[in-house]
């Protein structure tokens, strides 16, 4: 049987005595496209965060195409990964050029060390070109827009040519006309190519039907996952928000969640 993209097993991690993920257990196969979606805080970066190689696991296992991470393999095992975080990376990045940071891609790291080579130069300005930053390469990250740093970010994980592609909340800041271009990026990725796409989103209008997995995270535990028609459905979904939602299809085929309003709006008196 072929190994699992992505193996994780009782996976736990902690903050001082508090869980920020509890006993995941979660396997991602070839191709397969996951969908994860949960509220704010439920701990969908540091899930994604371990996958990347970024943060070392309390307890558990996390597998991924067939390794663990050690110090031996951390460098290399990171670059199979690309992760496109904001979330994470802007605690990391300050004065770094968007050039910089991209080339940082190649060696799983958060700055160059090594010697850069050429043609990786070129490649690292053909990326930042299609990603419409020609005119911010020499930018530093702490001056960008967080639609520009998201470019940035796509840049740094495609140079690597990754296997596995993380995007944490990928659309959050671009603008509409950048999200479609991200969006249709993404898909034409999906679609085209081997590399296996675990998407986090907050819109459900960028759930794409090249993704056929989700998993819903509540407070650091799974609350269910499967094949995504199986998951994001209305019964579910009200469930997992405690209102009701209903599921909506625009023209344009993208979703739209609407959830029952409840009287709990912020008093401020
Ligand atoms: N480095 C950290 N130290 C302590 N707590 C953290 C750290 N990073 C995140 N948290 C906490 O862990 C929980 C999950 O965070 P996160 O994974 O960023 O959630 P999400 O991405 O789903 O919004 C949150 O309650 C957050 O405050
Ligand atoms: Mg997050």
């Amino acid at each position: 049987m072929l190994e699992p993209i992505i193996s994780i097993e009782n996976l736990s991690c902690k903050s001082g005595n508090r869980y920020i993920l509890h006993n995941i257990n979660w396997q991602v196969n070839d191709g397969e496209h996951w969908l994860v979606f949960g509220k704010n805080g439920c701990g969908k970066t540091t899930l994604l965060s371990c996958i990347a190689g970024f943060k070392p696991v309390s307890s558990g296992m996390v597998k991924v195409l067939g390794e663990t991470y050690t110090a031996e393999n951390i460098f290399s095992l990171r670059k199979k990964v690309g992760w496109v975080s904001s979330s994470f990376f802007d605690n990391y990045f300050k004065n770094e050029s968007a050039l910089q940071i991209v080339l940082s891609g190649l060696f799983g790291t958060f700055n160059i060390d090594y010697d850069v080579r050429d043609q990786d130069v070129r490649t690292a300005k053909a990326l930042l070109r299609e990603l419409h930053m020609e005119y911010k390469m020499k930018q530093p990250f702490y001056m960008m827009s967080k639609g520009e740093r998201q470019n940035v970010l796509i840049a740094r994980a495609l140079i690597s040519k990754p296997k596995i592609l993380l995007l944490d909340e990928p659309g959050t800041g671009l603008d509409i006309e950048a999200r479609e271009y991200m969006m249709t990026s993404v898909a034409t990725l999906a679609e085209q190519s081997k590399v296996t796409i675990i998407y986090v989103t907050h819109y459900p209008e960028e759930i794409q039907p090249f993704m056929n997995k989700a998993m819903l995270l509540q407070n650091g535990r799974i609350y269910k996952k499967g094949d995504l028609e199986d998951v994001i459905r209305q019964e579910t979904l009200s469930m997992f928000f405690d209102r009701q939602v209903q599921i909506r299809k625009q023209e344009n085929g993208r979703l739209q969640f609407m959830l029952e309003m409840k009287a709990n709006a912020l008093q401020l008196s």
